[in-house]
């Protein structure tokens, strides 16, 4: 893959949604993907990468895996708080979501092929988070607010 082909994604850029706390959770997360994509990009381009180069991608994976987690859950619970009407079908696109990142991440511990990896960080995952935001979460922050969810507010059912 060149470096023309690769996708990374801007806090600056990506839609914004009616709530702080999802904006705060989505910016978060693009700096966190931005650092994994220069190991990934400096991964891809050594000959030979060291154990410790390897181990910094595993461990960069993990952490983005556990914040998506948590992501994902703290929507869920602002929609389940609001009573979205269509909450199965934004937390439908989560779980799969994550199912797919989870894959992802248990074929890298297997494997250490960093093919997979580049075409999900630089690509299939750019792709879908931007689409993801700017549908799912948008629709879900507006109806939040309209019906009277405070924007600078957090979910209560857990412990943010
Ligand atoms: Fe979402």
């Amino acid at each position: 893959m060149t470096t023309s082909t690769r996708i990374i994604l801007n806090a600056d850029t990506i839609p914004r949604v009616d709530i702080d706390f999802m904006n705060n959770t989505h910016v978060e997360e693009i700096e966190m993907v931005k650092e994994l994509g220069k190991l990934v990009a400096a991964y891809q381009d050594s000959a030979m990468p060291t154990i410790s180069e390897t181990n910094e991608i595993t461990q960069s994976l993990e952490k983005w895996l556990q914040h998506t987690e948590a992501h994902f859950e703290r929507e869920n619970t602002l929609m389940r708080e609001i009573n979205f009407p269509v909450y199965l079908v934004h937390s439908g696109e989560h779980e799969i979501a994550l199912d797919q990142m989870a894959g992802v991440v248990k074929a890298w511990q297997d494997s250490n092929d960093i093919e997979p990896i580049t075409e999900y960080v630089f690509s299939l995952w750019p792709a879908w988070f931007n689409s993801h935001v700017d549908s799912m979460d948008m629709i879900t922050a507006r109806f939040a607010v309209m019906n009277g969810f405070d924007s600078q507010s957090t979910p209560h059912e857990q412990d943010l």
